[in-house]
């Protein structure tokens, strides 16, 4: 079974704890978009780990790791995680790692770039400054700087000079900046490719060749649908596919190798980084949401934008990510909250609309429509089957599933990896 799970809001649903649980099952972990603008935290007893590059399933011995095409790598970002993985006892060989040849390197121009087109834009997108955007910018634009550069001197070289050239015009010319020294970047990123050569490969021939001999294959999206390039909340969005489109392309395995898609969703929602958020909490919820739900970004620490369910948004990744199944994580956020809302709609100028607009004005002006329902008002997250749940939070999950019209087969209601419920 070839599993494929994503996120359905914007980002940090808890996929990091999911991906944990699931990846016990699998053989392999693809990560095929992002790159180190992500941040999967997963706890294991009183451990808890944060990964932005590296798959979740690093974790899990025996199971091997896939970086992807579709990935952005920053090498100094992804050795800083294995060896932090290694002084906590975790080696990362490169039986267990595997990284695309043909994933695109993000460079240091690429995190300064990102940087200051933030500060010069008027209205800013809230990256996480990682380069992410400007590295994905140089992949389409073909002068991008491939892991397999890397490894031949000569193309590398070749490759970085072209770019400086161009580059530090740029630099100069619109940002004042002095630009920067071909031989610092060469010397710096030589090194990171003796590191890391042992890890490259091509991970399409490897993840196909696996999936013939009946492994099973678990696809780790990062981010989440409304920061998907062309079906999020454009521009405020990243610059991949975060949505399930991206998994066959940023891997190299066919459509038709996909057995199953699942979403992870918050019982709530949060956003980090600039953009429209239509059931966006007054600031005094908001302050008590995020405290309880403890919601500060994995990768910047910057704190989350926390609001109500939104299944306007849910259902409209449903639909264009053909979920077979929902997790709900973090329910027991909410258990204090004498009464609970969920978004069924929105209005805009007098009108109901039933479903998500890319119209920029509609999406930032629409009010939400609420249906209330009563908080269950005590821990749950000691329950570890459904009918045992209070029979408000079991209201309150098969509304969810009401409204956007997937099975859900997941509940998250503590931190640890066991407190989970599965219908
Ligand atoms: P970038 O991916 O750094 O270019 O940032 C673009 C937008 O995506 C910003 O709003 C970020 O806050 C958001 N973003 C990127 N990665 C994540 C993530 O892993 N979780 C939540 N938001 C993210």
């Amino acid at each position: 079974m070839n599993i494929v799970v994503v996120g359905a809001q914007w980002g940090d649903e808890g996929k990091g704890k999911l991906i944990d649980i699931l990846s016990k099952d699998v053989d392999i972990t693809v990560r095929y978009q992002g790159g180190s603008n992500a941040g999967h935290t997963v706890r294991v007893g009183d451990e808890q780990y944060v990964f932005h590059l590296l798959p979740s399933a690093i974790l899990r011995k025996g199971k091997i790791c896939v970086i992807g095409n579709g990935v952005v790598v920053d090498p100094k970002a992804l050795l800083e995680e294995m060896d932090g993985l290694k002084r906590r006892g975790i080696a990362v060989t490169p039986k267990q790692l595997k990284i695309a040849v043909n994933s695109h390197v993000v460079m240091p121009y690429h995190r300064i770039l990102d940087g200051l087109r933030e500060k010069m834009r008027e209205h800013k997108i809230g990256t996480t400054g990682r380069g992410i955007g400007p590295c994905y910018a140089d992949k389409v634009t073909r002068c991008g700087i491939r892991m397999v550069d890397l490894l031949n001197p000569r193309v590398f070289r070749a490759k970085l000079q072209d770019n400086l050239r161009e580059k530090n015009e740029y630099f100069k010319k619109v940002f004042n900046q002095k630009g920067f020294h071909f031989d610092e970047i060469y010397s710096e990123y030589m090194t990171y490719a003796r590191r890391l050569r042992a890890y490259v490969c091509d991970t399409a021939l490897f993840v196909n060749e696996e999936i013939s001999k009946k492994k099973s294959v678990l696809f780790e999206g990062a981010q989440g649908a409304f920061l998907d390039i062309d079906f999020g909340t454009y521009p405020y969005v990243t610059s991949s596919n975060t949505t399930v489109g991206g998994a066959p392309s940023g891997s190299g395995v066919a459509v038709t190798s996909i057995d199953k898609v699942i979403a992870a969703v918050k019982a709530y929602t949060t956003r980090v980084g600039e953009g429209p958020f239509p059931t966006e909490f007054d600031p005094k919820m908001d302050e008590e949401i995020r405290a309880k739900g403890k919601e500060f970004g994995a990768t910047t620490g910057r704190a989350r934008r926390c609001g109500w369910f939104d299944s306007v948004l849910v259902r409209y990744a449903a639909v264009t990510g053909g979920f077979d199944e929902l997790a709900i994580m973090k329910l027991d956020v909410l258990d204090e909250l004498k009464t609970i809302k969920l978004c069924s709609a929105y209005k805009y100028k007098g009108k109901i609309l039933k479903d998500f607009s890319h119209d920029y004005e509609v999406i930032c002006r629409a009010k939400p429509v609420y249906i209330e329902m009563p908080g269950w008002q005590k821990p749950i997250n000691a329950v570890r089957e459904f009918r045992k749940l209070p029979p408000q939070a079991r209201a309150y999950v098969e509304r969810m599933e009401e409204l956007v019209g997937v099975p859900i087969k997941y509940i998250s209601i503590g931190s640890e990896r066991d407190e989970i419920i599965v219908r």
